[in-house]
């Protein structure tokens, strides 16, 4: 009896001693990283991580300007330990509160309740973590984030697992007889586990959602600013196009008038691909010089299609062996670019080859996933990075890399690619993929914004007249406008029944030059994101809702709820509200935040903080422009401008309120705003006995690229 009751009592000082373990609260440290930054550690530190990688410093002046934020959260409900080798990592959370972010997401919003294991890789039509961008980065409505700078597979619980010891436990439900039991009961945390001995993690602050963005965009140098170019139309024309069949494509978009700025020329430019030479095809490109000049000289840019694993047969391969992984990826060798050596090699081949003979930009293929492709887990480096990390910072590194080829000659790039991860906001990088669901790009362009990367929803093939031009009418109002032919040799004209619908919100986009380079503008020095979630949008208020469902016995009987989110419709700057239409749709419902909103394009009154149905044509994507809102264009053309022409504005201003917009311009294709040559004009429309005036103050004239006799219209007035 005695005996068994020592017994008991050991067993239950074990179990305590356990439970304390994992429970426990080791007292985390803070330190100020800069204004409303604050970061941590736990653990060993690591030699490679997400920022290590992207290496990027901070723009701390701007950071300065922003609110000065308390730490956002209870430091007492933090909690950081590393047990058996693995990091645990606890962040506490309110009722109500919604999280955003965690990778770019292509079909849901708010992340609170979902459970994902970030892992770079092509996206596999779910979102549990595998995607282009697993940036280990969440926003919430309560108006903080949070970072893990781990490169590694990180396991978010974000409000789904529930501790025996909850701040706030769940309400208990009996099943039988209680129709408000849930399958998964209420969680206070969102809980992390990051497969290292040790991590640093941060916490931003902020007075709004928008605000913790601008911090971590900030943070990670400020959003990129392409060149005006880059903002122009783009083609990528079939895997096999000679040089013979570019130049005749680039007549084909003359004659049928339509805007270009760049080509992209897919794997066929290259001796072989699938692994890569990054050797021009004398059969095909027979003067490569000669080729990319004469694009150059109807101001076409040319962007080349790489991967980049790394051909036996091409003559980088012996040099650049040493540098290379354990595995190959189609045969090709991997270089490892957390090496200097590697990072000399295809600079000196790439500039030689390419950039110094006028090529303006790459697009980094499958450096992404999939796992059957890729260097394996197993892999090794000589670099001593492992297979993991690689994964996970690989599109970043060549990011860099690349990006700082360009800069290095002074000249603006904005390319493709498939991986970003932490601190490529202010790389020139888009990412696009081969999932191909309308509804899903547009929820992964409005996710992009919380966790600081551009995506396009590039067109490719379509099945009709009307998807057609509904996803180029989307692809108009996106980071990149782009037609990627590469594999069906699709032309904007593919559709004559819609060629001149089609034609016309190419040519919008091209009008809208001086907004959009505006919008750029703000994300490179303010961290706002030029395209953006309606949640960013101050006076944006929509609580995701859930719903009960029925109870479903033989598909999935604990499905008790979905989620309705607002995925599918964005900001495109300060002022322009963007509702897409998808095939097959007549009608759709759009949220107007609060003020009044107008229709872009009659001036009209359309609602104020409430849902509205639409109906529009197939010849338009719905824009609404908000109360006061300016929007600066020029004449619909078919290139973007150089830098030494002087460009005619008509000044839209919208509703019934006074407005102000601060017009950003500069050499659009140099770094040298950098060293305060850029001008930033003020447009201003006052009412003065209920007319309205427009008038403009410039600063830094020989920087602003517009007459300054300007064209006003008042689209609202007498309406
Ligand atoms: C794919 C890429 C496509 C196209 C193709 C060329 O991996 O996603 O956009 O470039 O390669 O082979």
């Amino acid at each position: 009896m005695f005996l068994s009751f020592i017994l008991m009592l050991s067993f239950i000082s074990c179990d305590t001693v356990a439970q304390k373990k994992l429970n426990s609260t080791t007292e985390v440290t803070w330190e100020h990283s800069a204004h409303g930054i604050w970061r941590a550690s736990v653990g060993r530190t690591q030699s490679i991580s997400l920022l290590k990688a992207a290496d990027i410093s901070p723009n701390y002046e701007a950071i300065a300007t922003l609110s000065n934020p308390e730490f956002p959260l209870d430091k007492e409900k933090i909690s950081a330990e590393v047990i058996n080798g693995e990091t645990y990592l606890r962040f506490p959370l309110q009722k109500g509160e919604e999280l955003f972010g965690l990778g770019l997401n292509f079909k849901t919003h708010n992340q609170r309740g979902r459970i994902l294991k970030l892992h770079m890789d092509h996206y596999g039509n779910e979102d549990n973590g595998r995607s282009h961008a697993p940036v280990p980065f969440y926003v919430s409505t309560e108006g903080y984030g949070v970072l893990i700078d781990a490169a590694k597979y990180i396991q978010v619980y974000a409000g789904t697992g529930v501790r025996a010891e909850a701040d706030e436990p769940p309400v208990l439900h009996d099943r039988n007889t209680d129709s408000g039991w849930e399958a998964q009961p209420y969680s206070d945390a969102v809980e992390i586990l990051v497969p290292a001995d040790g991590t640093d993690f941060y916490v931003f602050g902020g007075d709004s959602m928008l605000e913790v963005v601008q911090r971590y965009n900030l943070f990670n140098g400020g959003g990129t600013l392409p060149p005006k170019w880059g903002l122009g139309f783009t083609q990528r024309v079939p895997t096999l196009f000679s040089a013979k069949d570019i130049e005749k494509e680039v007549a084909d978009f003359e004659s049928h008038d339509f805007p270009l700025d760049f080509i992209g020329v897919e794997p066929g430019w290259h001796t072989m691909a699938y692994p890569c030479t990054f050797e021009w095809e004398k059969s095909r490109f027979p003067h490569p010089e000669g080729f990319v000049q004469g694009l150059l000289d109807k101001g076409i840019r040319a962007n080349l299609w790489i991967n980049p694993y790394v051909s036996p047969k091409g003559s980088l391969y012996p040099r650049i062996k040493p540098f290379t992984g354990s595995h190959t990826v189609w045969n090709g060798i991997v270089p490892d670019f957390t090496l200097k050596e590697a990072k000399t090699l295809f600079k000196s081949h790439f500039m030689e080859n390419h950039i110094d003979i006028g090529v303006s930009g790459y697009k980094i293929d499958e450096v992404d996933g999939f796992d059957q492709w890729l260097w394996p887990d197993v892999a090794t480096f000589p670099s001593g990075t492992t297979a993991e990390e690689m994964r996970q910072i690989y599109g970043t590194i060549m990011q860099k890399m690349t990006a700082d080829w360009f800069k290095e000659k002074n000249q603006r790039t904005y390319g493709l690619v498939r991986a970003a991860n932490v601190g490529t906001n202010s790389l020139p990088y888009v990412i696009y993929n081969d999932y191909y669901s309308h509804k899903d790009f547009i929820t992964a362009l409005i996710n992009s914004s919380f966790i600081g990367v551009l995506w396009t929803p590039e067109v490719r093939a379509s099945g009709s007249a009307e998807e057609w031009l509904r996803r180029m009418q989307s692809v108009c109002f996106s980071p990149m406008a782009m037609l990627n032919a590469w594999a069906d040799g699709t032309k904007p004209w593919s559709f004559p029944e819609v060629e001149k619908e089609v034609r016309e919100v190419a040519r919008l986009r091209m009008q809208l030059l001086p907004y959009i380079y505006t919008a750029f503008a703000k994300y490179q020095q303010e961290g706002i994101p030029p395209f953006r979630a309606m949640q960013l949008v101050k006076g944006f208020s929509f609580k995701s809702e859930k719903v009960k469902g029925e109870l479903d016995g033989t598909a999935n009987p604990y499905a008790d709820a979905t989620i309705r989110e607002v995925k599918y419709q964005y900001m495109m700057g300060d002022d322009i509200l963007v509702a897409p239409m998808f095939t097959g749709e007549k009608t759709r419902q759009v949220i107007l935040p609060t003020g009044k909103w107008y229709d872009f394009y009659t001036g009209a009154f359309a609602g104020e903080q409430e849902i509205i149905t639409i109906a529009p044509g197939l010849d338009q994507i719905p824009l609404f422009v908000k109360d006061g809102g300016i929007i600066p264009m020029i004449t619909a053309r078919n290139r973007m401008p150089s830098a030494n022409e002087t460009l005619q504005l008509t000044v839209r201003h919208y509703g019934m309120a006074p407005g102000k917009f601060l017009l950003y311009d500069d050499d659009g294709t140099t770094f040298d705003y950098e060293k305060g040559k850029y001008s930033q004009a003020i447009l201003k429309v006052d009412k003065l006995n209920n007319e309205f005036k427009g008038s403009i103050k410039i600063d830094n004239k020989e920087y602003f690229n517009y007459k300054s006799e300007i064209n006003w219209e008042f689209m609202t007035q007498n309406k």
